[in-house]
């Protein structure tokens, strides 16, 4: 397992696969270390890519006001991606780089050691959780593994299209929110 000063030299130096060569700059996370929840993304957008960091963009933005609204504190989080590259006009990313990427999302989780996973959309919930889930199937229902609970819920971009969604994925995070609450009442009983 790599050290985090490793892990961002690793990471700055990786051409193990094809966004490597076109990447402005490499997205690793932002927030906390030792948070108690991780979210996950799929990928660095033409803003994050600009930037070096994850959700800086409109659908981060969204984000934050969800966070903001639930009152989440910023100590409580961290923001990372499946892939640290953004994929050229913000497409999914392949399996293949995927796969690549994957091993410095392990060592994230390794380092943080998080309570919750939030699975922020499919490509999350495909390379974190299983590979052929529907997120609109799983969406909201918590999955215990290995000592870590987790949320599949929608990405936010996905609200950008369609508000409807809007409620749900406020629900999921309030559930998060909950789940936070009782792991910490059941560690200082
Ligand atoms: N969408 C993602 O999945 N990740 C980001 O960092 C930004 C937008």
């Amino acid at each position: 397992m790599l050290d985090w000063t490793q892990l961002n030299t690793t990471c700055s130096n990786c051409q193990s696969c094809v966004l490597g060569q076109t990447r402005t700059n490499i997205v690793i996370g932002r927030g906390n270390i030792n948070a108690p929840i991780l979210f996950v993304g799929e990928g660095p957008g033409e803003q994050e890519d600009l930037h070096g960091q994850p959700f800086v963009g409109a659908a981060g933005q969204l984000l934050d006001t969800l966070l903001e609204a639930l009152m989440l504190k910023q100590d409580d989080y961290y923001i990372a991606n499946v892939v640290k590259c953004r994929p050229p006009n913000n497409r999914v990313p392949t399996d293949d780089e995927a796969e690549k990427c994957l091993p410095y999302l392990r060592n994230q989780v390794a380092l943080i050691r998080p309570k919750i996973i939030v699975c922020l959309g499919s490509t999350a919930a495909k390379y974190v959780i299983s590979k052929d889930i529907k997120i609109t199937q799983i969406r909201g229902k918590w999955i215990e593994r290995k000592g870590y609970w987790m949320m599949p819920t929608f990405h936010p971009a996905a609200l950008l299209r369609d508000q409807s969604k809007k409620v749900l994925l406020f629900r999921d995070i309030k559930e998060v929110k909950q789940k936070l609450h009782n792991i910490m009442d059941e560690k200082d009983n």
